[in-house]
Order: C-alpha cells, then sequence, then structure tokens
C-alpha cells in the first residue's frame, strides 16, 4: 500500500462535510483522491467513485488498488447519479464540476429528495445558479466554508431537502451561508464583486440599466466588510 497523501484544499473541505461512517457516492471523482484519502482515514464505511468518462475512472480505479481500499471503495461509470441506486449512498459530493452542471445532476435525482441525504457540492463557476435553485427546489444551505486553491477562491456547501422553498435576497445567491468569520470568505466575496463590477461594466457600455449589479455589490461589501477601493 502506497504511503497517505494530502488532499488540496478544496477536496480537504468537501471531506470535512462528511459525515463519518457513512456510505459515499462521489459524482465526477476522475482520480478518486476524495474517496480514497477517506478511506484510508477510516472515515468512511463504503464509496461509489463515479465518473461520466472511463478515462478518468480508470485514474480513479488504478488509486484505489495502488492505495490498497478496493475493499471500501468501488467505480461506477454513471452520468450524474442515473446509475446510482437510493440505498447505495447518502452522503453525494459533487466537486470541480460547474454550477449549472450540478444544477442538471440534482434536478434529475428524485431520490435525493429526503432529509436523510446529505449533499456537498463545490462548484468551480456559477455558484449563485447553483443556490438559487436549490433555495426555490426544497432544499436548505446549512452551512459553506471558503477556500482558495490555485489562485482562485471557491465555496464548499452542505445542503439537506426539506421541501421548503426559500426566496432570498438576490446578494444571498452570491454569498450563501459564508460566515465573515470564515477566514476564506473576504477574498471570494472580494472575487464575486470584481465578476459582477465586470458584468456592470459591460451592460452600462451596452446602455443597458445595472442597478441590480450594483444593489447586490453594496449589499456584499457592507456585510463582509468589503472596502470600496480594495475590490481585487
Ligand atoms: C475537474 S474533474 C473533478 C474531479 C474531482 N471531483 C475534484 O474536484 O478534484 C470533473 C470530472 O467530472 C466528470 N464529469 C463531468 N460531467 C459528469 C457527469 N454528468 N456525471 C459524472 N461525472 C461527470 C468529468 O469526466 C471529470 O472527470
Amino acid at each position: 500500500m502506497s504511503k497517505l497523501f494530502e488532499l488540496d484544499s478544496r477536496l480537504k473541505l468537501c471531506a470535512d462535510f462528511v459525515r463519518r461512517g457513512t456510505a459515499l457516492a462521489d459524482i465526477g471523482t476522475d482520480h478518486a483522491y476524495l474517496p480514497v484519502w477517506l478511506a484510508l482515514n477510516g472515515r468512511i464505511k463504503s464509496a461509489l467513485a463515479c465518473d461520466i468518462r472511463p478515462m478518468p475512472l480508470q485514474s480513479g480505479a488504478d488509486n484505489i488498488e495502488k492505495y490498497g481500499c478496493s475493499d471500501i471503495v468501488k467505480t461506477r461509470l454513471s452520468d450524474g447519479l442515473d446509475e446510482i441506486a437510493e440505498n447505495e449512498a447518502d452522503d453525494i459530493v459533487l466537486a470541480g464540476m460547474g454550477g449549472e452542471l450540478i444544477v442538471n445532476i440534482i434536478s434529475r435525482t428524485e431520490w435525493l429528495k429526503t432529509p436523510d441525504k446529505h449533499l456537498i457540492m463545490q462548484p468551480m463557476t456559477k455558484a449563485f445558479v447553483l443556490r438559487e435553485y436549490l433555495c426555490g427546489n426544497g432544499f436548505n444551505i446549512l452551512e459553506e466554508k471558503a477556500c482558495t486553491y490555485g489562485g482562485k477562491n471557491y465555496s464548499v456547501m452542505l445542503a439537506v431537502y426539506d421541501g421548503e422553498t426559500r426566496d432570498y435576497p438576490e446578494s444571498f445567491y452570491y454569498s450563501g451561508k459564508l460566515l465573515g468569520g470564515d477566514p476564506y470568505a473576504k477574498p471570494y466575496i472580494k472575487q464575486i464583486i470584481k465578476k459582477l463590477n465586470y458584468k456592470a461594466e459591460g451592460k452600462r457600455h451596452c446602455g443597458e440599466d445595472n442597478i441590480k449589479e450594483d444593489e447586490i455589490i453594496e449589499e456584499l461589501k457592507n456585510k463582509f466588510g468589503v472596502d470600496t477601493d480594495d475590490n481585487g
């Protein structure tokens, strides 16, 4: 068996949200580092390392063998959760994919609609689209934490279904449940504000109304104490 490795900051946050002793499904697993690390650390009962493409799945299978945890971690070729049965996974990780793809995968998996299932998500893009979908479709975002990885800032969120539809102010969909005390929240929010400023500028250029973006930016600055001259 090979020596234990460290997870990158994104996957470490995902790992920290996974319940001890759970049955895990890692969707879009690629190298399978997350389920392998969790298995080697004795944190999970079982894991399905799933990917839509055979090549990444093979790289996952190689790592499962290399680290000697094939008794706990199995691979599965699957588009989203299409090939996973309800009784095979309780904690579902969707990391390293775009927010819109994560929405697509969740929205077509009916069996996720129970409080027993924990969704752990780390969108690479369009996190606001994912948050808006979750809140509008009965999923409650319980917690979020931010991290910096490869010079960019990301958020990892934990959500469960409770059937309640939530209508938050627009700025919530850009900051989610991140807290001011999270040391990585401020850089994340600065990155969001930079993108919103860029969007507002584009609208201004086309003679379009950008009041919405300006309002969101103001709310985010106030909530997270981001300086006006410090937009990154
Ligand atoms: C950038 S990798 C992320 C790997 C790992 N989860 C991480 O965060 O480091 C994205 C992976 O998602 C897989 N993927 C893309 N669409 C998918 C889908 N609909 N269902 C399952 N896997 C998918 C890709 O094949 C790729 O291996």
